[in-house]
């Protein structure tokens, strides 16, 4: 099984908070370029591969790439084409349809707190974060990279800063290196609930603080949505597939493990309030309906989770854990870059 970084599990968050109390948080790397104050949350800083380390410059040079559509096929479809950042990087369609007009099969994901993860897409596919962003560059944007690469270095805002940034040209890799230093900067953090950790009481109302109780409680959410990702990306069958005439292989189409059958990596639940519809195949359309059938413990399904099994949680008892949900929603400002 994939697991996020031990960092990240129960235990080590005690540990961080304590570092950050130490002054350490002064330490952590840039995040997003737009970013200029503090941020406020338990998440850890993002660790950057050593042949990819995240400077500024190289984030902000991969924010411009992301949103520009000159880097697909058409020249009309950027990477934002269907992460949008006001649905929580995601693009509120059930499935989307890829430059090359074909439609996708699995529901867009958040690409928010993609660098706390040991591997990428619904079924984990991808060992490494370049590798996911190439094939995403070939396939959903339908990009040449080479030629691509080439029409960068036309554009001089562009060769600049790779000559600034990689001291050369614009290559397919350069080109992933950047877009990927970008995605692991891109964190969900300066939420309320944030706030509210950090002793600001009246940042989140009375239903949120009991939400959360019932999240790490009576609901046993957190059994998979660890915080303080509210997501540890282990792999785990649901139930959604259950009844469909072809039904997703999910995670058994990587490790050829029958028991894998329709199984899908738990998603972070930080900003989750703006990225309906929800699941893999984009299924449910609200997040109270999503928390109700999680809540239900799921449809009948051979390879289903034993962690996923009906919670008993009342209405009420839904909807506070909703409103809690809603006030993990990412308050960092982000505009959209210039590009040259
Ligand atoms: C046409 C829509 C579309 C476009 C354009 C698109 N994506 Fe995606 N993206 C998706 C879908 C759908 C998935 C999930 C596919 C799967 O899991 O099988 C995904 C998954 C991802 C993931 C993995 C998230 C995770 O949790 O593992 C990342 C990162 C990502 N995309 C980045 C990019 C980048 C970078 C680009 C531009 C090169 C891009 N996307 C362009 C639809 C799109
Ligand atoms: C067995 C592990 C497990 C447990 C327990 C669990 N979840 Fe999930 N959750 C998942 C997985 C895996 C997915 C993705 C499933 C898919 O799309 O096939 C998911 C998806 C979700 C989503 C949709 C996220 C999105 O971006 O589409 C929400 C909301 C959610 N869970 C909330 C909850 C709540 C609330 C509880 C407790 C009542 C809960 N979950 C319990 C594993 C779990």
């Amino acid at each position: 099984m994939n697991r996020l970084s031990p960092a990240l599990r129960h235990g080590a968050i005690a540990a961080f908070a304590a570092l950050l109390a130490a002054g350490l948080a002064s330490c952590m790397p840039a995040r997003t370029p737009s970013d200029a104050g503090a941020r406020v949350s338990a998440l850890p800083a993002v660790s950057h591969p050593v042949d990819n380390p995240g400077t500024p410059a190289k984030i902000a040079l991969g924010q411009q790439l992301f949103v520009d559509p000159r880097l697909s096929g058409s020249g009309k479809m950027a990477c934002q084409g269907c992460h949008y950042r006001q649905y929580g990087w995601t693009d509120a369609q059930v499935l989307s349809k890829r430059d090359d007009g074909k439609m996708n099969t699995r529901h867009t994901p958040t690409i928010y707190n993609v660098g706390y993860q040991t591997s990428w897409y619904w079924d984990g596919r991808s060992a490494t974060l370049e590798a996911q962003v190439l094939a995403a560059w070939r396939n959903q944007t339908g990009a040449d990279p080479a030629k691509v690469a080439a029409l960068l270095n036309t554009i001089p805002g562009y060769a600049s800063q790779f000559e600034a940034v990689f001291g050369g040209p614009a290559t397919p890799e350069t080109v992933v290196k950047a877009l990927a230093a970008w995605l692991r900067a891109l964190v969900s953090t300066d939420s309320p609930w944030d706030r509210y950790e950090q002793g600001q009481k009246a940042a989140v109302s009375k239903d949120a603080i009991a939400g959360y109780a019932l999240f790490m409680g009576k609901g046993r959410c957190s059994a998979c949505h660890t915080p303080p990702t509210y997501g540890n990306g282990d792999f785990h069958n649901v139930g959604l597939e259950a009844g469909k005439a072809s039904p997703d292989p999910g995670r058994a189409n990587v490790t050829k493990n029958p028991a894998d059958t329709s199984a899908f990596k738990t998603p972070t639940l930080r900003s989750v309030a703006l990225s309906a519809p929800y699941f893999h195949d984009g299924s449910v359309p609200t997040l109270e309906d999503a928390v109700r059938y999680m809540a239900s413990g799921g449809k009948a399904d051979p390879n289903k989770s034993p962690l996923l099994t009906p919670t008993g949680l009342t209405d009420g008892e839904i909807r506070q854990v909703v409103a809690f949900l809603k006030s993990l929603t990412s308050e960092e400002r982000w505009e959209a870059p210039k590009l040259p």
